[in-house]
C-alpha cells in the first residue's frame, strides 16, 4: 500500500479573539484594517512602548544577529519601515532592501520614509524566488499571522542556503508581578495615552489588541520547534530586557 503523508496541522500563533474579530475567518480583514488606520501613529506608539529605545534596538539585534552591508535583506512585515530604517542605519544600500507588508496604510508610510522596494503581500505566501535573500528579518508581527508554519516554510525557502533569519518579538513575562504590571501599562495606561494624545481610537485598539495578542501567543518553545520543523538550523532564542525575544536561525 503507498504511505501517504499525514497533512500538517496549521500553527496559530493564539487562539481566535472573538471579542476583537467575532469569526476566526475575519481575522485578516480585522488586522489588516487596523493597521491601516493606525500606521499614521505606530511609530509614535512604539516609540511610546518602548521608553524611546525600539529605534536603536532595532539597529542594535540586526547588527548582532549578523546584518551587513552587502547583503540582500527582506524585511518580513515591514510596516512603517522601521526595521528598514534600521538597515539603512547599518549601511546597507537601498537597492539591497525589500520589505513587505499586507497593509496599505502602513506600506505608504514606509514608502515615504525608505524609499525601499516595497511589495504588498503576507509573510505565509512571499512573491519571491527561493534563494534570493542573504538575511531574512521580521519585526514584532509573528503575533499577526496566520499559520506559524506556513511563515516558516517560506521564509526558509527565500534565504540563500546558510542565510540568516531573525525575528523580533514581545513574550509575556512569566512572573505574576510583571505580567500584571506589563497588562496595566500595555492594557490600561498605554491606550489611555494613546487616546488623550492621538485622538485615533483604531490606535488605542490596536495597543490593546497587541497586549492581548502577547499574553495568548504560543511559547517561545512552540516557536523554536516549528522553526527547527522547517529545517532551520542553528535556531536559538536570545532574551533581552526580559520581554524581548529574538529568534535566530540559520537555512
Ligand atoms: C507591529 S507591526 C510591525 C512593523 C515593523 N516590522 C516594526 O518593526 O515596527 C506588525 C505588521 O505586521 C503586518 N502584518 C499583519 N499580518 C501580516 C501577515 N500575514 N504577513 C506579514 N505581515 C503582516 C501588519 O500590517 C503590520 O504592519
Amino acid at each position: 500500500m503507498p504511505v501517504t503523508e499525514k497533512p500538517v496541522a496549521p500553527l496559530a500563533p493564539h487562539r481566535p479573539l472573538a471579542e476583537f474579530y467575532g469569526a476566526p475567518a475575519a481575522r485578516g480583514q480585522f488586522v489588516n484594517q487596523l493597521f491601516d488606520e493606525a500606521a499614521p501613529d505606530y511609530d509614535w506608539v512604539s516609540a511610546l512602548m518602548s521608553f524611546g529605545t525600539d529605534q536603536a534596538y532595532r539597529r542594535d539585534a540586526l547588527r548582532r544577529a549578523g546584518l551587513q552591508p552587502g547583503m540582500k535583506l527582506l524585511d518580513v512585515a515591514s510596516g512603517t519601515g522601521l526595521m528598514l530604517k534600521a538597515a539603512l542605519e547599518l549601511g546597507l544600500a537601498r537597492s539591497d532592501l525589500a520589505g513587505l507588508d499586507p497593509s496599505q496604510g502602513m506600506l505608504a508610510q514606509n514608502h515615504r520614509r525608505n524609499g525601499a522596494t516595497l511589495v504588498q503581500g503576507r509573510g505565509e505566501r512571499l512573491p519571491f524566488q527561493s534563494g534570493t535573500f542573504d538575511f531574512v528579518c521580521m519585526g514584532y508581527a509573528l503575533r499577526h499571522v496566520e499559520d506559524l508554519r506556513e511563515l516558516f516554510a517560506e521564509l526558509h525557502r527565500v534565504l540563500k542556503p546558510d542565510g540568516r533569519l531573525l525575528i523580533l518579538e514581545v513574550t509575556r513575562p512569566t512572573r505574576p508581578m510583571a505580567l500584571g504590571l506589563m497588562r496595566f501599562y500595555m492594557h490600561t495606561l498605554v491606550p489611555a495615552l494613546t487616546w488623550l494624545c492621538r485622538k485615533n481610537t483604531a490606535t488605542a485598539k490596536l495597543v490593546k489588541y497587541y497586549w492581548v495578542t502577547i499574553a495568548e501567543c504560543v511559547p517561545p518553545e512552540a516557536i523554536l520547534s516549528a522553526l527547527e520543523a522547517e529545517n532551520f538550523r542553528e535556531v536559538r532564542r536570545v532574551t533581552m530586557r526580559t520581554i524581548l525575544s529574538e529568534y535566530l536561525a540559520r537555512r
